[in-house]
């Protein structure tokens, strides 16, 4: 959450931090700012704004500080403090002489903040970041590493920030702990920011910053300390991101060109790991297929649409591979008495790879000797170094905060895990596994082809007709279970209708008291061998008079004689389904959100990334 960005090199930098803010607005966007420091010294401009990106380019006017080549911006999700001006960033020490711009938390802030008014310091906001440039200040000796050095050692929490003073405007300092950072190298300038893509149209050479590490950044250089002891140059990495990426490349939304983009994630995260024997090759687990092999225990992490990803998960290896698994939420998981130890696996599915109650999750796990591996879609994330091994989807940036095709990926890489340990434990014939790996080769063409036809757009004409509608209830059976709490969850993020999503036979225990007449019921009645029992919950929610919106596998006839509308999906096997079922969800949601004039690329109180408990 927050998204923040630095610059100092050659250029006026006024534009390079507004665009690179635009690129980073998916990690929040209730309000923003920016700052620029003049080269003789001083703060040239300085604007902060309540609202998004677009709100502080208004605020801001035309030209204030076109000349300047160094400066700070921060787009925020608020924690702590409400939304307003005061509380934007970059926040300032009293006597305004150091800026910060910060995501994350600073957990001792309490404390730290008592103890600075006790010495007469007096605060201008409610956030937490302010204690960072007030304690700069108070260390600085003409020497802003050096301040930022005393400084961080007293930090609780976890955060990211990059200060700036105005006697020193050519360099700026920044710090990190169990945040993202990231060094973007250009030819005499540097950025530093929360994530490549605000920077990726300037520079590809980037370079990460690791946990508690100092890294001063001037035009032609930068450098790294840890403690009071400087590091060594590290040799930056060049990301091979496709630019376009952060565009919306001629569709409405992001999230849009996101649910478009599936077959694409769903064949790359394929890629080269599916055998023509069957066979799956998953570099990067941290385990040899022996160790693998010996595992009797899955335990899985996360948080939202990725734990609905794991509830797929679920069917999908204990079906294939027999081994036992459980899924819960990390948010409880982190609080619970863990049982994993050694020789359980325990995989922390975050896209992001950043979402604290995840990582915490997965700390906990790996604490009891449990092997811990990430399903991340983002390499070199904050979950890829608090594993032991990574399982990749390779999904592309998503910037929509709705998740779509990172979702359909997760699914994937499940699917290509559970192949994998089906095959080690002797629980599928080599046979059974040909025949699953051509069925899983098959699912992105089937995605694809749907994508392509008029299927979506006749979801978003009917969802179009239910837009005025108070509440929705989901449900599903089987693997239909957790396509209807992710459809449930797409809908009520973007929409902000009120959803209740049941597995379809708890319905009678409770549910079913909130039907009346023309109660809209979204069913997952995908062919599989629970269809027939899903039929019968369907008869039984029409019998109150509500209104039955069914999704269902194309080429089902028997389907429209027991639907009000159907939602055609791409027909798979039942256990790919939630794949195929899920997509005309996420068609559903958006259609509906759009036809209520709603931002479904930024909907309201939510991020991108979510790094506070
Ligand atoms: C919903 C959504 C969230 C995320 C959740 C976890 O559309 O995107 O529910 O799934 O915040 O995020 P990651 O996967 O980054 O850990």
């Amino acid at each position: 959450m927050c998204g923040i960005i630095g610059y100092v090199g050659g250029r006026p930098c006024r534009e390079l931090i507004l665009t690179g803010l635009e690129r980073l607005e998916y990690r929040g966007y209730d309000s923003a700012g920016f700052a620029l420091l003049a080269e003789t010294g001083g703060v040239v401009e300085a604007v902060r704004a309540v609202g998004n990106l677009s709100q502080l380019r208004t605020a801001a006017g035309l030209n204030a500080g076109s000349s300047a080549t160094s400066g700070v911006g921060h787009t925020r999700w608020a924690t702590h403090g409400r939304v307003t001006t005061e509380n934007a960033h970059p926040h300032t020490s009293a006597d305004g002489s150091v800026l910060v711009v910060m995501n994350g938390i600073i957990e001792n802030y309490v404390e730290l903040r008592s103890e600075l008014q006790d010495l007469g310091v007096v605060f201008r906001s409610d956030t937490d970041t302010e204690v960072i440039p007030q304690m700069i200040a108070r260390e600085y000796r003409g020497d802003l590493a050096a301040a930022v050095r005393e400084v961080l050692p007293r930090l609780g929490g976890h955060f990211a920030f990059v200060a700036a003073h105005v006697d020193e405007p050519d360099r700026l300092v920044a710090s990190r702990r169990e945040c993202p950072l990231v060094l973007g190298i250009g030819d005499g300038e540097r950025f530093i920011a929360s994530a490549i893509p605000a920077f990726l149209r300037e520079t590809r050479e980037v370079m990460l910053i690791e946990d508690d590490e100092v890294i001063s950044v001037e035009a032609g250089s930068h450098t790294v300390w840890r403690g009071d002891l400087e590091i060594g140059p590290r040799p930056p990495q060049r990301v091979d991101w496709d630019e376009d990426a952060a565009e919306k490349g001629g569709y409405e939304t992001f999230m849009l060109k996101e649910i478009h983009e599936q077959p694409a994630a769903l064949w790359d995260t394929i890629g080269d790991r599916l055998k023509p024997d069957g066979s799956v090759e998953l570099i990067g687990l941290g385990l040899d297929d022996a160790a693998l092999a010996r595992v009797e225990r899955i335990h899985v992490v996360a948080c939202g649409t990725s734990y609905h990803a794991g509830l797929v998960g679920r069917y999908l290896i204990e079906d294939w591979a027999r081994v036992p698994v459980h899924v819960e939420v990390a948010s409880e998981y982190r609080y619970r008495t863990c049982l994993a130890g050694p020789g359980d696996l325990v995989i922390g599915i975050t896209q992001s790879g950043e979402t604290a109650d995840t990582l915490a999750a997965m700390r906990v796990a790996r604490e009891r000797g449990a092997h811990v591996v990430a399903l991340t879609n983002i390499m070199g994330s904050q979950a890829t170094r608090d594993s032991d091994g990574v399982l990749y989807t390779r999904a592309g940036l998503e910037i929509g905060v709705a998740a779509t095709k990172t979702h359909t990926a997760q699914i994937m890489a499940l699917s290509l895990f559970a192949l994998k340990l089906g095959r080690l434990k002797w629980a599928l014939t080599s046979a059974g596994a040909l025949d699953l790996a051509d069925e899983l080769r098959r699912v992105p063409d089937v995605v694809e082809a749907y994508l392509e036809s008029s299927a979506p757009e006749e979801v978003m004409a009917t969802a179009a007709t239910y837009a005025d509608r108070a509440f929705f209830l989901y449900l599903g059976r089987h693997v239909g279970v957790p396509v209807c709490f992710e459809g449930a969850l797409k809908l009520k993020e973007i929409s902000y209708i009120p959803t209740e999503a049941y597995p379809a036979g708890e319905m009678k225990h409770g549910p079913i008291a909130l039907l009346e007449e023309g109660s809209p019921v979204v069913v997952v009645a995908t062919d599989g061998h629970v269809f027939d029992k899903v039929v019968s919950n369907i008869q039984e929610v029409r019998a109150r008079g509500a209104r039955v919106i069914a999704v269902a596998t194309e080429g089902n006839e028997e389907i429209e004689s027991h639907a009000d509308e159907v939602l055609w999906a791409p027909r798979t096997p039942a256990l790919l389904s939630p794949i195929a079922a899920v997509i005309p969800l996420q068609i559903f949601a958006y259609g509906l959100a759009r036809s209520r004039g709603l931002n479904v690329d930024q909907p309201r109180n939510l991020a991108k990334t979510v790094t506070v408990e």
